[in-house]
């Protein structure tokens, strides 16, 4: 027989069917045996009756063993069941627990047997240790909650997906392997066996090569894309993350922002129906704003805070481009001058002869613009420098010497010198989008495998030490750790 997924069982009235399933619940009574059967697509109520041999193994089976369950779908009559028959009538929405009908068991088949699980699946287990859910994250996974999160994290992807498609993005994916860029956050490196002595850089975003593609000609691109950066860690942030980075030739400041506030809309409209935008089209607020009033450039401007389907999406513009050194936090900062976003920006049309004549510095705002939703930046993006003399001086305030200008951004100053379209972009931080949709306290509920708060994976043990062998072949040799020195 062939398997039927529980979802489908409504369907399947009076007629003998097989699945297989995790034993979520078991309750004895007496003759009788009931269990509450799951698969990825749903729960069932079983029932075992009249049938001494099957009640038997009935009694055997544990929480989260596996079983191939053969039995007949009976329709079901009691309270529960017409309360979820009214809802379904009313709603139309099949919910995950399916109690129209239940499976009246005939015979079990176990497929694997399990250990006592170290917390509850069938709770929520936002109140369990992390490190232990993270230790046990096949189990975590296997929640209501936390499944549902990663359905959640599918369906928005691929309505993205789907409708950038129809509107002719490419996706187009780019190396993991890149080189060290000065993008404000330390890099990961990776030691190159081919070059001894050289290293990679896991690559902080895809800024570079996706300006790159624009001077490949292909005007719109998108990527699903993994981001690193060796920052401390927040609720929000982790040092693995996913973006939704995109990129248009020839597109104006206006036209990324609106085809954004379309795909954020969208998404709410055909997936949240039960959420509400709070304005749209989304406010704008200039930094210096934001700053006064809210005291910080993500501002929060939900009317009502206690709502969990309030959404208070709005645009944070007019950043200023550069900021005084002293006043950064950029390890990798330099000069007397530090970007405040991107070093490819460009600054809106009225300073652009500022920037190329490095004059009134503290004043020049930047075409960049961010995105906040609920008092997160989700997003962020500019219009950039496709004229090289402007990016060499922008490059110049920000203390590059010439030589130093050649060997990070030489093939940039090419790529722009060869015919590069004027471009704009914007990635969104997808995990925080869906941590505020979901809503979720952090982006590690979003996440399937996410690192914990010290930037560790407890159920790999990541990082970990690598063999002698390893090192040799890389020319690296370990430093012995002081106390204090960690
Ligand atoms: P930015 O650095 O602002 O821009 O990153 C874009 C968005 O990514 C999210 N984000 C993070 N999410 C989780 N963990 C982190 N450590 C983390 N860091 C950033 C934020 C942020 O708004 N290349 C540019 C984009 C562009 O200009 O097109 C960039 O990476 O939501």
């Amino acid at each position: 027989m062939k398997r039927t997924h529980i979802k489908n069982l409504s369907e399947k009235k009076g007629e003998e069917v097989l699945i297989k399933v995790w034993v979520d619940v078991r309750r004895d009574q007496g003759k009788m045996a009931f269990f509450d059967f799951r698969d990825a697509s749903g729960k069932i109520q079983g029932i075992v009756f009249g049938k001494p041999e099957v009640l038997e193994i009935a009694k055997t089976l544990r929480p989260e063993w596996v079983v191939a369950v053969t039995g007949v779908i009976q329709e079901r009559n009691d309270k529960s069941a017409k309360e979820y028959i009214a809802k379904f009538e009313e709603t139309g929405i099949q919910e995950k627990f399916i109690k129209d009908v239940e499976i009246e068991i005939t015979g079990f088949d176990i497929l694997n047997r399990a250990e006592t699980p170290a917390f509850e699946i069938t709770e929520s287990t936002q109140n369990i240790n992390e490190d232990v859910r993270l230790k046990n994250r096949y189990l975590d996974l296997r929640t209501e909650r936390m499944h549902n999160n990663l359905v959640m994290r599918h369906k928005v992807a691929k309505l993205l997906r789907d409708e950038l498609d129809t509107q002719d993005f490419l996706e187009i994916e780019t190396p993991i392997l890149g080189r060290a860029t000065p993008e404000g956050a330390r890099d990961y490196v990776v030691p190159s066996r081919l070059t001894p002595n050289h290293f990679y850089a896991l690559p902080q975003s895809p800024q570079q090569f996706k300006q790159l593609l624009m001077s490949a000609g292909t005007e719109r691109y998108f990527q699903f894309a993994r981001c690193m950066r060796d920052e401390d860690l927040r609720g929000d942030r982790q040092p693995e993350f996913t973006q939704l980075d995109l990129e248009m030739s020839f597109a104006s400041e206006e036209e990324i922002m609106e085809l954004n506030e379309k795909l954020l809309i969208k998404v709410v409209t055909d997936l949240y129906p039960e959420k509400r935008i709070q304005e749209i089209p989304f406010p704008r607020i200039t930094y210096a704003d934001a700053m006064e009033k809210y005291g910080n450039d993500r501002p929060d401007i939900r009317e009502d805070k206690d709502d969990e389907n309030l959404l208070a999406f709005c645009w944070v513009v007019d950043f200023p481009f550069f900021e005084k050194t002293a006043e950064s936090d950029d390890p990798q900062a330099t000069g007397e001058w530090t970007f405040t976003h991107n070093p490819f920006s460009l600054s809106k049309p009225e300073f652009i002869e500022d920037l190329k004549n490095k004059t009134n510095i503290e004043n020049i705002i930047a075409a960049q613009y961010d995105i906040c939703l609920n008092g997160y930046e989700i997003g962020g993006g500019s219009v950039r420098a496709h004229d090289p003399e402007v990016l060499k001086s922008i490059l110049g305030i920000l203390g590059h010497s010439d030589e130093g200008v050649e060997s990070d951004f030489g093939h940039m100053l090419r790529a722009f010198a060869s015919g590069t379209p004027p471009h704009a972009g914007i990635a969104w931080g997808f995990d925080r989008l869906m941590m505020v949709l979901q809503n979720e306290a952090t982006i590690r509920e979003v996440i399937a495998f996410p690192k914990n708060g010290e930037g560790r994976c407890p159920l790999m043990e990541a990082p970990s030490l690598v063999s002698d062998t390893q090192l040799n072949e890389l020319f690296i040799s370990l430093k012995e750790i002081k106390k204090g020195s960690e």
